[in-house]
């Protein structure tokens, strides 16, 4: 088994202020100067400078997928590199649900990004509803084949996979350890059945009421490489403890 090197990173979505960043940012880098973890933070876009100024690994939460012109309000992707952005979220379920991004629409962005120099962390998850109906591996599936069909598998080697189911998001229901596990190994063993070394590299997070006290076990199923934290994230004590307890 490859071995993984655990991955946190924050989502701030609309929250945060120029105060909670300077706040977090030299106890991000305390955390994480033993390199045994990765840990960013998607900001909104208005403090990916500041955050990238402050060494702190940053992320946007979305990324246009047009590269530039007349398109009023979007996040231009080469432009976020320059300010000095590593990573750029693509289909969070807020952005499929809330703003209507398709399958489609979410491999485009993941293209641009990539294109522009940014790692795409994917976002996939299902509904209850569709859990309940059985669909959760059918859903999964066609989330990130909108991806290969544009960039063959090869385009999943540089970029992070996140499973979020879209009913633990902000509900304080998290999918338990087991629950969380068969859907992280039912996406490396899909990705195994076309490229094996890509699967096995392949950082797969977990998001979903993340917190202090839950993380630990998440982390420790053999396909969970470390989470995606909204709420927690937040709160300087409870996100650096989430990222400690990712060391192992
Ligand atoms: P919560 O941790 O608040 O449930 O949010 C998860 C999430 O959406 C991270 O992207």
């Amino acid at each position: 088994m490859a071995s993984r090197k655990p991955f946190v990173a924050g989502n701030w979505k609309l929250n945060g202020s120029v105060e909670l960043l300077n706040e977090m940012a030299s106890s991000i880098e305390a955390v994480s100067n033993d390199q045994s973890v990765d840990v960013a933070l998607f900001v909104p876009a208005l403090l990916v400078g500041e955050s990238a100024k402050l060494d702190v690994v940053t992320g946007v939460q979305t990324v246009s997928e047009f590269e530039s012109g007349a398109y009023t309000g979007e996040i231009q992707a080469s432009l976020a590199k320059e300010l000095g952005a590593k990573y750029a979220l693509v289909g969070h379920s807020e952005r499929r649900h809330i703003f209507g991004e398709s399958d489609d629409v979410v491999a485009q962005k993941f293209v641009m990004a990539q294109q522009q120099g940014l790692t795409p962390v994917l976002c996939v998850g299902e509904t209850e509803q569709q859990r309940e109906q059985n669909e959760t591996e059918s859903v999964i599936s066609a989330q990130i084949d909108a991806v290969i069909d544009k960039l063959g598998v090869a385009g999943l080697e540089q970029s992070v996979i996140a499973y979020e189911p879209v009913w633990a998001i902000g509900t304080g229901k998290t999918a338990t350890p087991e629950q969380a596990q068969q859907v992280h190994q039912f996406i490396r063993a899909k990705l195994a059945s076309l490229d094996e070394q890509i699967a096995q590299r392949l950082q797969i997070l977990y998001g979903g009421s993340v917190n202090e006290k839950n993380s630990s076990e998440l982390f420790a199923q053999p396909d969970i490489d470390g989470g995606l934290i909204g709420g927690a994230s937040l709160k300087k004590d409870a996100f650096i403890s989430i990222c400690e307890s990712a060391k192992g």
